[in-house]
C-alpha cells in the first residue's frame, strides 16, 4: 500500500498479463568464487513497484551481495533474480537491466567520472546514444529533482559529501531508471549531508513513484521505509514495516541491530516495569503513551 492508503505499486501488467514487481529474488544462493560459505543463502524478496524498502544487517551479513544481485552485478548460482519482468541472467537483457535499476555506492568521490557536473550526468545517456537535445532535457530535469541545477557548471571536486550523491543520482535519473538501489550511500556524509540524501530519495520516491532500496546502518533511515527486510549470515532472517521489525525484540539482540531511539527508550521504560505497548515508535507515539501511563 502507499502512503494514502492505496494499492499504488503493481500497476504494470507484462505481456503474459501478470503485474509487475519492481524486483523479485526467488530463493537465490550465491557464493563467490574461492568462497565456501555462501553470501547469500537461499533468499526470497519482492520489492514492488514505487516501495521504498530498507536492507539492514550486520557487517558481512550478505548486503551488498544482495544488492549486486538486484543490479546484475553476479547472477545467483541458484534461483531467478527478475529486475522489471527481466530475469538477469539473460545476458542480452544486461544493459537494459542496469539502466532499469541503477546503483549508488558509499564512497562519493569513486562516482564521478566527469571534471564538470554536467557532463558527469550526462555521461550515462551519452554511452547508450541518447540525441544531444534530448541529454540536455534530462540533465536539466536530473540535476533539478536532485536539487543541484545551480551547480551544473561546478567540478564535481568541489562539492560536498552529499552534494556529489546527489549527483550520482541524477547521474542515474538520467538514465530513466525507475529503481535506485543505495548501497549505504550515506557512510562516510556528515549530518547534514545524510539528510541531504536521505530528504532527496524520499521526494524522488515519493514523488515520481521511483522504487528505492535502501542499504544502512542507520536505524532512523530505516525507519522511514515502507518495509525493512534483515539479513543475518547471509539469510534474510526478518521483514516487516519498520513499526513491526523494530518490535522484534529477539530478533533485533540476535542479529546485534540497536532499534531507533524512541524504540530504545521504550524498551528501556518498559523494562523498568512501565507498560508501553509494544509497537509504539515515533518519538510523538512514545511521548504520548508515557504521559498517558503516568
Ligand atoms: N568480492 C568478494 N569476494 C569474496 N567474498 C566476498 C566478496 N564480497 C563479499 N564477500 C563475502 O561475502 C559475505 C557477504 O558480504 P557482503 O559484502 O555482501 O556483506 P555486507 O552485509 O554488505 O557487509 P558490510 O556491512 O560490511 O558492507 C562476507 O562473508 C564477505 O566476506
Ligand atoms: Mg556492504
Amino acid at each position: 500500500m502507499d502512503k494514502s492508503g492505496n494499492v499504488g505499486y503493481n500497476k504494470t501488467k507484462t505481456k503474459t498479463g501478470e503485474f509487475m514487481d519492481a524486483i523479485r529474488i526467488e530463493n537465490c544462493t550465491f557464493t563467490y568464487e574461492g568462497d565456501t560459505l555462501p553470501a547469500v543463502d537461499h533468499v526470497s524478496l519482492t520489492v514492488r513497484e514505487g516501495e521504498f524498502v530498507a536492507i539492514l544487517g550486520h557487517n558481512g551479513s550478505g548486503k551488498s551481495s544482495l544488492a549486486k544481485l538486484m543490479n546484475a552485478l553476479e547472477t545467483p548460482d541458484e534461483g531467478t533474480v527478475t529486475v522489471a519482468g527481466m530475469r538477469t541472467d539473460e545476458t542480452d537483457k544486461l544493459w537494459q537491466i542496469r539502466a532499469e535499476a541503477g546503483m549508488v555506492f558509499q564512497n562519493p568521490d569513486n562516482q564521478i567520472v566527469a571534471a564538470i557536473v554536467e557532463d558527469d550526468v550526462a555521461f550515462g545517456p551519452e554511452n547508450i546514444g541518447v540525441k544531444p537535445a534530448e541529454i540536455r532535457r534530462r540533465v536539466d530535469e536530473a540535476l533539478a529533482a536532485v536539487g543541484m541545477s545551480a551547480y551544473a557548471k561546478h567540478a564535481p571536486h568541489t562539492l560536498s559529501g552529499g552534494q556529489k550523491q546527489r549527483v550520482a543520482i541524477a547521474g542515474i535519473l538520467a538514465l530513466q531508471s525507475r529503481i535506485i538501489i543505495l548501497d549505504e550511500p550515506t557512510a562516510m556524509l556528515d549530518p547534514l549531508g545524510r539528510r541531504e540524501v536521505l530528504d532527496t530519495i524520499r521526494r524522488l520516491n515519493r514523488d515520481d513513484g521511483i522504487t528505492i532500496v535502501l542499504i544502512t546502518h542507520f536505524m532512523e533511515e530505516a525507519a522511514l521505509a515502507d518495509r525493512v527486510f534483515v539479513m543475518e549470515d547471509a539469510r534474510l532472517v526478518a521483514e516487516g514495516t519498520p513499526r513491526e521489525v523494530f518490535a522484534d525484540r529477539d530478533m533485533l539482540r540476535r542479529t546485534g541491530l540497536t532499534p531507533p531511539n524512541p524504540v530504545r527508550l521504550r524498551n528501556c521504560l518498559t523494562d523498568e516495569g512501565l507498560a508501553l505497548p509494544a509497537d509504539a515508535f515515533t518519538d510523538e507515539e512514545v511521548i504520548e503513551e508515557i504521559c498517558r501511563s503516568l
